[in-house]
């Protein structure tokens, strides 16, 4: 899935917002993973800001809403996705970004969160997401001096997972993303589902949890067919 408004430094909008939205909510049958990234040299320069100055208190919480309701199905839907991010990863950029599950970067990458600028605060999920990644304490501090953070130390925070050379981002997602499509999706779609969920319980119900969706995992076909196949490969009973 490409963001294709290179122009614009791949800005969304809300037609842009509600197309990704209607995307996820409706994968194309048989997909196993998505790769996610930018057309032209940069990932995403967040919001479109000509759509700020039409915007009252109301309209502004629905589009954050909206927002939302798009990287939750990012998130929490039934694919992985596989984000291959270069040059700007910005505001929303950062937001949309921070909602899929492996992110490579390339040593153009930068991120920022520039909204304060602008008088406003990110409203596509950067304070719950973007803060679980790198600490609160972090997500204020970036908030708050809106600085770029380079390739390097975003890796180092966790912005990204792997940072591969100049040109290399797509291919290594791709790679990725391949390994992970061999998996078994119901085991892919418990994954990403539940450990941000678990990690947001105290531990005593995270682990009951995992208990729960490792009981779920046993039971499908597919994990019967693999450990079954494990075994017989190696004449075991
Ligand atoms: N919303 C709307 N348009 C945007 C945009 C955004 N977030 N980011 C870039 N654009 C548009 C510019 O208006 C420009 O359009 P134009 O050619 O019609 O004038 C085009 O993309 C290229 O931008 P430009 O500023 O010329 O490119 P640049 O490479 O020199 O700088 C940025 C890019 C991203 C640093 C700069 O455009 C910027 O600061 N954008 C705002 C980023 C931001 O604050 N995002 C958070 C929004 S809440």
């Amino acid at each position: 899935l490409t963001l294709d408004r290179p122009d614009k430094r791949n800005a969304v909008d809300g037609p842009l917002i509600a197309a990704i939205e209607g995307f996820f909510a409706d994968p194309t049958d048989g997909t196993r993973v998505v790769v996610l990234t930018g057309a032209g040299d940069h990932f995403c320069a967040g919001l479109d800001i000509a759509e700020l100055k039409v915007l009252d208190a109301e309209e502004a919480q629905a589009t954050s809403r909206a927002w939302h309701r798009t990287t939750e199905k990012i998130q929490f839907g039934a694919l992985p996705v596989v984000a291959a991010m270069k040059g700007m990863v910005l505001g929303g950029g950062l937001e949309i970004a921070a909602s899929t599950h492996v992110r490579v970067a390339e040593p153009s990458t930068f991120y920022q969160l520039p909204e304060v600028g602008l008088g406003i605060f990110p409203g596509g999920g950067a304070s719950a997401r973007v803060s679980r990644i790198v600490g609160a304490g972090r997500a204020v501090e970036m908030m708050l001096t809106a600085r770029r953070v380079s390739a390097d130390e975003g890796q180092a925070l966790g912005l990204s997972h792997h940072l591969v050379g100049d040109g290399e981002g797509l291919d290594t997602a791709m790679e990725i993303a391949g390994s992970i499509a061999k998996n078994s999706p119901f085991a892919n779609t418990t994954i990403i589902n539940a450990v941000p969920r678990i990690a947001d319980m105290s531990i005593s119900d995270g682990l009951f949890a995992e208990s729960m969706a490792t009981a779920l995992t046993q039971l499908s076909n597919e994990a019967q067919v693999r450990v079954k196949g494990f075994l017989d490969k190696r004449g075991g009973s």
